[in-house]
């Protein structure tokens, strides 16, 4: 026993030191962690259990099968966060390079599965040379395994992907397709295609870091959602993000008691909205002012700033928010900000996460760059995810609500369960200047001085439409609200709705325009 004991620990060590020191030197030395590490930092002290530690490659081909190597370059178990089950994976860019053999897709597949049968939420840790190339088409069909779970559980168990270091050609094709994609700045890059090739090809000269960089992808791309500092930063990013969410699309996201009273009034929300409507204000500030412990997690925080994601917690019960920001193109949605919240809505709702919209927008962008980037169909994804969205879904109208818009943004008209407004809340079909040119533009044309008249039937047109009373008169407005006593309306509403079940009409699946 004792030497097979020893055996054992022998061939366990090997396993841990996989690509060896020089290799692993080579890691630190670039900034970046071991896979082995980055589990370590990521999950609860001492829960990884570690699955398949003695896997290797079945290459024969370019002399691999005098190298192999215990993990085949992922380390693959599970663990918990904060006491909850979640499933990992850690390429580990020692061996190989981290790249994809066949056997190292069959490990990442073994977990995914487990995961979904056991309804937990699955980590990716990505540092990989891409597709094993001595193993050709094997190693491409380990990547369709792969993308076809992302596919398949999409929706069932949260899935969270962390780029580490190089993600190229169809590695980047996982992430895209999970849930939440957070980069390291500065070590972690994703693209289809590198520098080298481009400029091949076309002859533009870029690097890698502008090319596919953290600060690309959080900015000009949204395939990221956060660009974080450094590994931990990463992994510390992932641990909160997961205090919001449930395990799997069966369950609630954990309630957290709060201290926070949850009548707690807040007069100085009336100082914050300014009573012109055409000034502006950070919408952030009101969204923490209303929240538990004035914290929010905010979510593509650098893209399509005029609106605002992420989650918050209202009396303990975590809620997706969304919300236009005036500070950026006064709030108008453009069409960046409607697949930017589209996507997180359609999170929420897979979910079971209450939707919380603070609405202040003038209506769509206009532009003809935006005409022709397809503010149609990319504002149509908008409008499909809030009208499909069978979570409880409260909305309040903060101040501007014009044209379309108001219907895509949580409306009474899309389901929406409780619709709260402002008493300066302005809902109409378009804002005043832009009506009163088109309904009345001979009459101030003719008029002796045109400026007065248009000053008078701008008054006579607020007067009649920029309030919440017309929408309020309908029903389409539940209850015109205190600002001051948000916080405890917000709270009401989602207690009312908690046991909120609602469904759409049977079909394999909707055909949102994409
Ligand atoms: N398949 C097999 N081995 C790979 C590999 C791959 N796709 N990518 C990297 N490796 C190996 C390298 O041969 C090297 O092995 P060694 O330590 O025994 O010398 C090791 O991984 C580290 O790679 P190296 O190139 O030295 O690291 P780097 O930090 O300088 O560069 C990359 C990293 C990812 C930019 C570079 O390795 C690369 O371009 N890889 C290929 C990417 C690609 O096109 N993949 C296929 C598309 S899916």
């Amino acid at each position: 026993m004792k030497d097979k004991l020893k055996e054992f620990k022998e061939k366990e060590l090997e396993a841990e030191i996989a690509g060896g020191l020089q290799r692993i030197e080579k890691q630190h030395t670039q900034g970046k962690l071991t896979a082995r590490e980055r589990l370590n930092l990521l999950l609860d002290e001492g829960s990884f259990v570690e699955l398949d530690k003695f896997v290797v490659h079945r290459c024969t081909d370019f002399g691999m099968e005098k190298q192999k190597i215990y993990g085949d370059g992922v380390v693959t178990g599970y663990g918990t966060i904060d006491g909850r089950l979640v499933y990992v994976f850690s390429q580990d860019f020692t061996v190989f390079g981290g790249s994809l053999s066949s056997m190292h897709a069959k490990k990442i597949c073994k977990i995914m599965d487990l995961a979904a049968k056991t309804g937990a939420p699955v980590i990716g840790l990505n540092d990989s040379g891409g597709a094993r190339i001595q193993e050709g088409v094997e190693s491409l069909g380990g990547y369709a395994d792969i993308f076809l779970r992302n596919t398949l559980f999409s929706g069932v168990v949260p899935q969270i992907s962390v780029i580490m270091g190089p993600t190229a050609g169809g590695a980047v094709y996982s992430p895209a397709v999970t849930d939440f994609t957070i980069m390291v700045k500065n070590t972690s890059f994703m693209f289809i295609t590198g520098p080298d090739v481009i400029e091949a090809v076309t002859g533009e000269k870029i690097t890698k870091e502008e090319l596919g960089g953290a600060e690309a992808h959080t900015t000009k791309t949204q395939v990221a959602h956060f660009a974080a500092e450094n590994d931990e930063d990463a992994l510390m990013l992932v641990r909160e993000l997961l205090q919001f969410i449930p395990q799997n699309n069966m369950e609630d996201p954990p309630f957290v008691p709060t201290d926070d009273p949850i009548n707690r009034q807040e007069e100085s929300i009336y100082d914050l909205i300014p009573s012109d409507p055409n000034k502006p204000y950070n919408m952030k500030d009101l969204i923490k002012k209303v929240v538990d412990g004035n914290y929010f997690f905010e979510i593509q925080e650098n893209f399509a700033k005029n609106i605002i994601v992420g989650f918050a917690r209202l009396g303990g019960r975590s809620v997706g928010i969304v919300a236009n920001q005036p500070m950026y193109f006064a709030g108008a949605l453009d069409y960046k900000s409607a697949i930017k919240a589209a996507r997180f809505v359609r999170f929420c709702d897979a979910f079971n996460i209450p939707i919380i919209t603070f609405e202040d927008q003038p209506g769509y962008m206009p532009g003809v760059a935006q005409e022709h980037n397809g503010v149609i169909i990319h504002g149509a994804k908008l409008l499909y995810a809030y009208a499909e969205a069978t979570v409880p879904k409260i909305t309040l109208i903060v101040r501007k609500a014009y044209g379309g818009a108001y219907d895509v943004l949580g409306s009474k008209h899309f389901r929406a369960d409780i619709n709260y407004a402002y008493p300066i809340a302005e809902i109409a079909v378009m804002g005043p200047d832009g009506a009163v040119n088109i309904l009345f533009r001979r009459e101030i044309q003719e008029a002796e001085n045109p400026v007065e008249k248009k000053a008078e039937i701008v008054r006579m047109y607020r007067e009649k439409f920029a309030n919440p009373y017309i929408a309020a008169s309908l029903g389409y407005i539940d209850e015109i609200i205190d600002p001051a006593q948000t916080r405890q309306k917000l709270i009401q509403a989602l207690e009312l709705t908690k046991n909120k079940r609602e469904s759409n009409p049977p079909k394999k699946h909707g055909n949102i325009p994409l």
